[in-house]
């Protein structure tokens, strides 16, 4: 058998640690390995694979328009593309779409439409106030706006014009702005930050000022959206209404496709602004299409919400019963287990083990996001092997 994590060692640049195992088919909320063992993936590409792994929907709408036209350039219509932004703009508070490719770059493209309205409309500002341990992609712009250090440091000079404040902190954003701030930059709840749900009053209280303050609300759901925490979009939760939202991962339940979607007062890209070559081609947008389609069409959001009340419930029976878990938080089908010591490590190896993938997203929380197609059945298989797991590497069942 071909041994690929030899070959991972010797030709791959590496960034990121790995874990253990090759994939190499999924259907559903399954993934099976090389040896043909079925794990439950409770990961789902950090909440990507909304639909789950291959499901026809995204199978047929692939194999039909790579027959039919995959991609042509922006300066030509295509109809797939136009019918995903139409689509997009029915379901949301939004006016107008842009599309590109990952979260990150439709982050770049939220700073970018924010620093030209700053520009045009606010004497010029350009700064944007951003989150501790906020998480909004990998470019050198994205990682100065995320708030974690050590994704930026090896990597400076980076680009000025952003600021980080506490999350969940509405005195801070206040402090923060001044007659250079064009923008607050949010996710409604932290992903890769720990899943960190703000108090209720958080988000309108953002919005309210920036209201007060001519300055643009841009709320980053590449996470969140499509359904994750049980609405359509996130910010739906909350009452209030962004200026700017991005959107990727659930958007084509893992193919590549992001959207940066405005209103229309801040939609201020004119030609010549911005663009992409593979951005909103129609391969990836007539998938874009089916998926989001399917998710309202089988009303995978209320779904999802009402899975989040079951997992809330099942969650707090852990922590009632193991000394490991200290806490749980999450919003719909994303939620984290707080762990009392960083253990996550040992407790994501476990569930591997016992067929359970499973997310550390920080060292002392695990993270759970399955596909929204997530039968009852399996959230309880899942939660039998990681409550096992959890006994076993907490040393002790009972509190
Ligand atoms: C909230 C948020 N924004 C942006 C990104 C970056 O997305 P991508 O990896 O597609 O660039 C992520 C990825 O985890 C994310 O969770």
């Amino acid at each position: 058998m071909t041994d690929w994590r030899e070959i991972e060692a010797r030709v791959f640049m590496r960034t990121g640690k790995r874990l253990p195992v090759v994939l190499v088919r999924g259907e559903g909320v399954r993934v099976w390995d090389e040896d043909g063992k079925a794990y439950l993936d409770f990961f789902a590409g950090t909440a990507t694979t909304s639909l789950g792994h291959c499901h026809p929907v995204v199978a047929d709408a692939l194999a039909e328009q790579s027959r039919t036209l995959i991609l042509t350039s922006n300066v030509m219509y295509t109809v797939p593309q136009l019918q995903l932004a139409e689509l997009l703009v029915e379901h949301s508070c939004l006016d107008r779409v842009y599309f590109a490719n990952s979260g990150a770059e439709a982050n770049e493209a939220a700073v970018k439409l924010a620093r030209k309205w700053g520009r045009e409309h606010r004497n010029g500002a350009f700064e944007v106030i951003c989150a501790q341990e906020g998480f909004h992609g990998r470019t050198l712009a994205m990682i100065t706006a995320s708030g974690t250090a050590k994704y930026k440091e090896p990597f400076a000079p980076l680009p000025p014009g952003f600021v980080h404040v506490p999350f969940n902190d509405i005195e801070a954003i206040k402090r923060a702005t001044n007659e250079r701030t064009c923008a607050v930059m949010l996710e409604p709840v932290q992903g890769e930050g720990g899943v960190n749900v703000p108090d209720d009053g958080y988000l309108p209280a953002v919005r309210r000022w920036c209201d007060e303050q001519n300055v643009l609300l841009i709320l980053d759901e590449v996470q969140t959206g499509f359904g994750r925490c049980g609405a359509l979009f996130a910010y739906q939760l909350s009452g209030i209404e962004p200026d700017i939202m991005t959107l990727a991962k659930g958007i084509a339940s893992g193919v590549p496709l992001s959207a940066v979607l405005a209103k229309e007062h801040c939609a201020v890209f004119t030609p010549s602004d911005h663009g992409s070559t593979f951005g909103g081609n129609p391969l990836a947008t007539r998938v874009g299409y089916e998926v989001v389609r399917y998710i309202i069409d089988h009303g995978l959001p209320a779904k999802a919400a009402e899975d989040g009340r079951y997992l809330e419930q099942r969650l707090h029976g852990l922590e009632d019963r193991l000394d490991l878990v200290t806490g749980v938080r999450g919003k719909g089908l994303l939620w984290a287990v707080q762990l009392s010591r960083e253990a996550a490590e040992h407790v994501v190896a476990g569930c591997l083990e016992r067929g359970l993938i499973v997310n550390n997203v920080r060292p002392d929380a695990v993270r759970l996001c399955p596909p929204l197609i997530v039968s009852r059945e399996e959230l309880d298989e899942g939660l039998e092997i990681l409550e096992r797991v959890l006994t076993e590497v907490g040393g002790q069942a009972t509190k």
